[in-house]
C-alpha cells in the first residue's frame, strides 16, 4: 500500500504546489531554449507544433504525472514499483522511473552550465560592459566567455552549489515565496522587453515569424524538437513533477493547477519570443545562432536602451532565480530515492548527488570553447551540431528520453491503472471532463508520441 503522506513532508497548500510546480516549469527552457529552438527551426509552423503537443500531449501527461505522484506518495521510482504492485501488474514498471533519476541527472549536469552563463551576465549586466556596443562588440564578448572553460567551470561550480543548499534543506520552505515574486516580476520585466521592441525593434517581423507559419519549413526534426520541448519546459517525463505531486494535499484539483502551471508556463516562453525575435531582425543578427542567442540579443538590447544597466542586471536576476527553482527540481527525484533506499539523510544524498552532477557536467563546459577536444561537429536527422556533448546530451534527454517517459507515463496510468484509481484522484466534481483526460492518456498523448518516433526512426 501506498503511504497516506510523504515520508519527506506536504506542501502546506495547494497554491504552494502551483508556485513550486510553476517554479520548476518555468525556467531556461522558456526564455532561452524556447527562442533558440525555435531561431533555428524556422518559428511560426514550429511554434504551432510546439502548443499542439503542449495541449494534446503536455497537458494530459502532466495530469496523469501528478496523479500517480499523489497515489504514491514516494520517489518516482517508489512510487512506480508500489502502484505496479497495487494494480496487479509487474514491479518492473519501476524502471520509469530509473529513467527518469538518470534523464534529471544528465539534464541538470548541462542546465546548470547554461544557468552559470547567466550568472555571468547578471555580472557583466550590473558593471555595464553592454552599455553603448555594437551587435558585434557583444557577439565578440559572448565568444570570449565561452571559449574560456575557467569562468564557465567556476559559475557551474556555483550554480549547483546553490541548488544543493535548497535541496539539503528540503525544497518546501523558500520556493513558494520566491516563486510569488519571481513570477510577477519576469512578466513584468518581459512586458517592458516587449515595449522596447515595439519601439526600437522589427516587431511586425517578429511577430510573423513567430506566429505565421510556414509548413514548408517545417521538418520531422523540428517536429520532434517542439514535442521534445513540450515536455522539457513543462518538466514532464522524468518525475519531477510526479515527486512534487506526492506532497500535495488529497483535497486539490489536478486538473485545475495543470491548467494553471501550462498556462503560465507557455504565455512566459511566447512573451520571451516577442521580446526577443524583433530585436533579432532589427538588428541584423541570426534567429539560427544557437544556445548563444538571448545572450547576444538582450544583452545588446540593455546596451542601448535608458536604465539598461538596472533593466539588464534585473533580468538576469531572475533568469538565475528561475532557472534555480527549476533545477531544484531536476534534484529532487534522485534525492527522495537515495533518502528512501539508501537510508541517507536528505543532506548526505542532496551533497552526493549534487558532486557527481556536478563531475558530469564539465564534459559540457568543455562542450564549448573552439580548441577543446570534446567540441565536435555531427549530425541528426539532417541537422548539424556543432557543440558536441552539449548537443548530444540534450538530444538524448529533451528529444528520447523525456517523451519516450511521457509515453509510459501515460500508458500506465490510461491502461495499466484501473479506471477507478485515476478517477478517485481527478475527478473532484468540478466541471472537469474525466472521460476527456481518458481519452487523451490512453489514445491521443501516445500515439503522437508514437507517430514522431516512428518517422525520425524512418519506420513510417
Ligand atoms: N522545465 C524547466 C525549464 O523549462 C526545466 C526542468 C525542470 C525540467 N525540471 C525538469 C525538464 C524535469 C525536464 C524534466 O527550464
Amino acid at each position: 500500500m501506498a503511504p497516506k503522506e510523504s515520508i519527506h513532508g506536504s506542501w502546506s497548500s495547494r497554491w504552494a504546489f502551483v508556485l513550486a510546480a510553476t517554479g520548476s516549469a518555468v525556467g531556461l527552457g522558456n526564455i532561452w531554449k524556447f527562442p533558440y529552438i525555435t531561431g533555428e527551426n524556422g518559428g511560426g509552423a514550429f511554434v504551432l507544433v510546439y502548443l499542439f503537443c503542449i495541449a494534446l500531449i503536455g497537458v494530459p501527461i502532466m495530469m496523469a504525472e501528478i496523479l500517480i505522484g499523489r497515489r504514491g506518495r514516494q520517489s518516482p521510482i517508489n512510487t512506480m514499483h508500489t502502484l505496479a504492485i497495487e494494480s496487479g501488474h509487474k514491479p518492473a514498471w519501476m524502471y520509469l522511473g530509473v529513467m527518469g533519476v538518470l534523464a534529471g541527472f544528465f539534464i541538470l549536469s548541462y542546465y546548470s552550465v547554461i544557468a552559470g552563463w547567466s550568472l555571468e551576465y547578471l555580472i557583466k549586466a550590473a558593471s555595464g560592459v553592454f552599455t553603448g556596443q555594437t551587435a558585434s562588440g557583444i557577439e565578440t564578448l559572448f565568444g570570449d566567455f565561452i571559449n574560456d572553460p575557467k569562468y564557465l567551470l567556476l559559475w557551474h561550480t556555483i550554480f549547483m552549489m546553490m541548488t544543493y543548499l535548497v535541496v539539503a534543506r528540503g525544497v518546501k520552505s523558500g520556493i513558494e515565496k520566491a516563486v510569488k515574486i519571481l513570477m510577477p516580476a519576469l512578466v513584468v520585466l518581459l512586458l517592458v522587453l516587449i515595449g522596447y521592441a515595439i519601439n526600437t525593434g522589427s516587431f511586425s517581423q517578429g511577430v510573423s515569424f513567430l506566429f505565421n507559419p510556414d509548413f514548408s519549413k517545417l521538418t520531422w526534426g523540428a517536429v520532434l524538437t517542439a514535442m521534445g520541448h513540450a515536455f522539457f519546459t513543462l518538466s514532464l517525463g522524468m518525475g519531477a513533477i510526479m515527486v512534487y505531486g506526492s506532497y500535495l494535499p488529497k483535497s486539490a484539483s489536478i486538473a485545475k493547477t495543470t491548467f494553471m502551471i501550462a498556462s503560465a508556463d507557455t504565455i512566459v516562453a511566447l512573451l520571451a519570443g516577442l521580446a526577443i525575435f524583433p530585436l533579432v531582425f532589427a538588428n541584423a543578427l541570426s534567429p539560427g545562432a544557437g544556445p548563444g542567442l538571448i545572450f547576444i540579443t538582450l544583452p545588446h538590447a540593455f546596451g542601448q536602451m535608458d536604465g539598461g544597466v538596472f533593466f539588464g542586471t534585473l533580468f538576469f536576476v531572475l533568469i538565475v532565480f528561475a532557472a534555480w527553482t527549476s533545477a531544484i527540481s531536476l534534484l529532487e527525484p534522485v534525492v527522495t530515492w537515495l533518502v528512501e533506499n539508501r537510508g541517507m539523510r536528505r543532506a548526505t544524498a542532496a551533497l552526493t548527488s549534487s558532486i557527481t552532477i556536478w563531475l558530469f557536467g564539465i564534459l559540457t563546459v568543455f562542450s564549448f570553447p573552439s580548441d577543446s577536444p570534446i567540441k565536435f561537429e555531427f549530425s541528426f536527422i539532417g541537422e548539424t551540431k556543432t557543440n558536441g556533448v552539449f548537443d548530444i546530451l540534450d538530444i538524448l534527454t529533451a528529444n528520447i528520453m523525456l517523451p519516450l517517459g511521457g509515453f509510459f507515463i501515460a500508458i500506465f496510468a490510461g491502461w495499466f491503472m484501473s479506471r477507478d484509481a485515476t478517477r478517485d484522484e481527478l475527478d473532484m466534481g468540478d466541471g472537469f471532463d474525466f472521460n476527456a483526460w481518458r481519452f487523451l492518456v490512453k489514445w491521443v498523448a501516445p500515439t503522437l508520441v508514437l507517430i514522431v518516433f516512428l518517422n525520425i526512426f524512418g519506420i513510417i
